[in-house]
């Protein structure tokens, strides 16, 4: 499974410690940036994993920036990014199995490091369910001035 990874300062520390979560559980992580505490802006990141995950081969995305708020909004601009922001297991399973998220969003400042390791599995262990297929659609054709 392939992750591409991303995030402004405000979710920096968040994301090195979920992505070495990962990377223990053998997954192929890659990372966008940001790499360090500096402040640089989150839709550079948010657009960088947008773009990795609708036209490379990347099985999903994490972004991260203080709240998730500002980077997830970013990302949504990438056309067929659906990304979700998630605060708990919930929203994460959720995010998922109704809306097929390819990009789900946490907040550094907002979510606790124990916390996200779950989010993140519960995101993982969930499956889509078709069911929803419609309204996904309809975003499309949202996307498509239809
Ligand atoms: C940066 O200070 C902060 O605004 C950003 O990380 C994020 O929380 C925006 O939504």
């Amino acid at each position: 499974m392939k992750i591409a990874i991303g995030s402004d300062h405000g979710g920096f520390e968040l994301k090195e410690y979920v992505k070495s979560y990962l990377t223990k559980n053998k997954f192929n992580v890659v990372d966008f940036g940001t790499d360090s505490l500096d402040p640089v802006d989150y839709p550079d990141f948010g657009k960088k994993v947008g773009l990795a995950v609708t036209k490379e081969d990347y099985d999903f995305g994490i972004v991260f920036c203080g709240t998730g708020i500002g980077i997830s909004i970013s990302a949504n601009k990438i056309k067929g990014v659906r990304a979700a922001l998630v605060y708990d297991e919930l929203t994460a399973r959720l995010a998922k199995e109704h809306n097929n998220a390819n990009i789900i969003a946490l907040g550094g400042r907002t979510t606790a490091k124990d916390e996200a390791l779950k989010i993140v599995d519960a995101y993982m262990n969930a499956t889509y369910e078709l069911r929803h297929q419609k309204r996904l659609d309809k975003i499309n054709k949202i996307e498509e001035n239809e």
